[in-house]
């Protein structure tokens, strides 16, 4: 790829966002940004700190910062949070300075990745199939309105789906759209 287009990962929690995207960025050698880590960055709190002491709302204003930030770079890879598609600003910031590529995964998978770590304050009391079904449907219209691809990372490999992200990437397969 010779342009400079940053490479923008969306998609629900536990997709995969942020191990594939710094597989992704290290095979392009490509620096990677993780706005959910800037934002913990600059605000010297974790992401469910700043959910649990200020809320939702003080969240999505760092998000919105963060999205600004890291899309004002070059030739980046960047991995953002579930949520961060909810903002159509976000959504504009991000189709102009990159490519969008959203990762998906069955509501089984992301139910049996999330549940090993408590650091999601979406899914903090309620982790069933239904809430995560809920949720994702929501969120549906939104990575469908960003995305220009779809990668389902559910039954494979992060090097696997790297492989086929970069494949798609080059130019290689139509391998969007899927949804
Ligand atoms: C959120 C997803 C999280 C994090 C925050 C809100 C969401 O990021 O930004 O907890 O609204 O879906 P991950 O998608 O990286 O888990």
């Amino acid at each position: 790829m010779a342009d400079r287009a940053n490479i923008i990962l969306i998609g629900f929690m536990g997709t995969g966002k942020t191990a594939i995207g710094k597989r992704l960025a290290q095979a392009l050698g490509r620096p990677f940004i993780d706005t959910d880590k800037e934002i913990e960055k600059v605000t010297g709190m974790s992401i469910a700190q700043i959910f649990n002491k200020h809320g939702e709302i003080r969240f999505r204003s760092e998000e919105r910062i963060a999205i600004k930030k890291a899309c004002a770079s070059r030739n980046a890879v960047i991995a953002t949070g579930g949520g961060a598609v909810m903002d159509v600003d976000n959504i504009k910031i991000m189709k102009n300075s990159g490519r969008i590529i959203c990762l998906t995964a069955r509501p089984e998978v992301i139910q049996s990745r999330i549940k090993r770590k408590d650091n999601r304050p979406l899914l903090h009391r309620d982790k069933s199939i239904k809430k995560i079904s809920e949720l994702l449907c929501q969120r549906e219209v939104f990575y469908k309105q960003a995305a220009e691809a779809f990668f389902d990372t559910s039954d494979e490999e992060h090097e696997q789906v790297v492989d086929r992200i970069l494949h798609y990437l080059r130019g290689n397969t139509n391998e969007s759209c899927g949804g």
